[in-house]
């Protein structure tokens, strides 16, 4: 059985894939672009591994997508393939409709013509999954309700604007052609391989580089952090047992202001990797994101009860295994913080 994985070789993507490697029997082809984001080297200890491949090119390219699903023919497709940063969509919107809007149209169109190519049985069982984000919701009232699956969109940034848009179109290619999507709206991730512009890793980084921590605006905004692995085995189950045609949220159930998690990623490293003095004194009010959604909360009862699943890793674990991992990953980290990496801190942040 074959997985199109669109996105493979970037954060949740690379996670999902070693996850599924390790733990089954799953063939994967890994279509991405290798954007600033993608990494090949995430997977490189799969290079010769008979149940993966891995191919170079944009969801956008009909021609390749055609090629890839006619030869594997894959029972699921998963989109993770995206441009995902609100920073980046403040400064260069146009990336995120090419690919987050005209990309998943491309894929939709070449999924229609192969779902309408294959048997009766196959067309039952075929999904097209597409991981979204809960920034399609805008800005959550500070103590009101967390988003459910009914909540109104109302996206605030191109990012997420982007990202509605797609979802929009998915949502569509069910109800119009019968394409068994599902689309999932998860919270923020955190965990291993995520690039250091956001703002996990970012904190992890500059804190034991010695720089600036910038938050932005008062750091009063709150996110609801996932840590990946839960993320993937929640999208495993939707993927398995997910009804086509709907919609499940996914959280972390950790919602906590960006100072507050800064000033937590501090004590750890002042425990783990300590300096001269602590790293909070590093902590540094910058001008805010414009924008800038105050917070993000998902009601994740609904994957719960239909699904069964829970996020397991507690906040505190969960940012403890992430920021050994990047502190014993450090060659990770200075393979890909080359000049497009210091371009964009300097952009951002100057
Ligand atoms: P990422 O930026 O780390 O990785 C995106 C991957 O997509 C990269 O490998 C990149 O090379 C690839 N890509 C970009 N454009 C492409 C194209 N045109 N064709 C093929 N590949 C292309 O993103 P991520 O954090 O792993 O997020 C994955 C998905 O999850 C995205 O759709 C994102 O919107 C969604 N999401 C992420 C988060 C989060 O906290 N990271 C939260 C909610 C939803
Ligand atoms: P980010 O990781 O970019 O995710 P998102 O914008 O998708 O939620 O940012 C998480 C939060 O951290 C968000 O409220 C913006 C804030 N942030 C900072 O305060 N400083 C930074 O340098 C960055 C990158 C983010």
């Amino acid at each position: 059985m074959t997985i199109l994985v669109t996105g493979g070789s970037g954060f949740i993507g690379s996670n999902y894939i070693i996850n599924l490697l390790e733990n089954s029997q799953e063939e994967i082809i890994n279509l991405d672009l290798l954007t600033y984001a993608g990494n090949p080297k995430n997977l490189s200890d799969f290079e010769n591994n008979t149940n993966y491949r891995f191919y170079h090119g944009d969801i956008g390219d009909s021609d390749l997508v055609n090629k890839i699903l006619n030869k594997y023919e894959p029972k699921s497709i998963i989109n993770f393939a995206a441009e995902s940063h609100v920073d980046r969509s403040i400064h260069e919107p146009s990336g995120f409709i090419q690919t987050n809007i005209v990309g998943t149209f491309n894929l939709l169109e070449c999924s229609r013509e192969y779902h309408n190519k294959l048997s009766e049985n196959e067309r039952l069982g075929f999904r097209f999954l597409h991981v979204s984000t809960d920034e399609v919701f805008g800005s959550a009232s500070p103590s009101g309700p967390a988003f459910n699956e009914k909540t109104r969109y109302k996206p605030n940034s191109p990012y997420s604007a982007s990202k509605a848009s797609s979802d929009f179109l998915v949502r569509a290619y069910n109800r119009t052609y019968d394409l068994p999507t599902i689309i999932t709206n998860c919270s923020n991730n955190y965990g291993p391989y995520q690039f250091p512009e956001k703002f996990i890793p970012l904190t992890i980084l500059r804190a034991i580089e010695g720089k600036e921590i910038p938050i932005y605006g008062d750091g009063q905004q709150i996110r609801d952090w996932l840590y990946v692995n839960d993320h993937c085995d929640a999208l495993n189950k939707v993927l398995n047992n997910g009804l086509p045609g709907d919609v499940y949220n996914i959280g972390g159930l950790n919602q906590i202001t960006n100072l507050e998690l800064a000033e937590n990623i501090c004590e750890i490293l002042d425990e783990v990797h300590p300096s001269k003095q602590s790293y909070k004194s590093q902590i540094a009010f910058t001008k805010d994101r414009p924008g800038h959604d105050r917070r993000y909360a998902i009601d994740c009862n609904k994957i719960k009860k239909e699904l069964g699943w829970m996020p397991s890793e507690s906040f505190s674990s969960g940012i403890r295994k992430t920021i050994n991992w990047y502190l014993e990953h450090q060659e990770w980290t200075d393979n890909i913080i080359g000049g497009a990496y210091r371009a964009w801190i300097k952009k951002n942040y100057s």
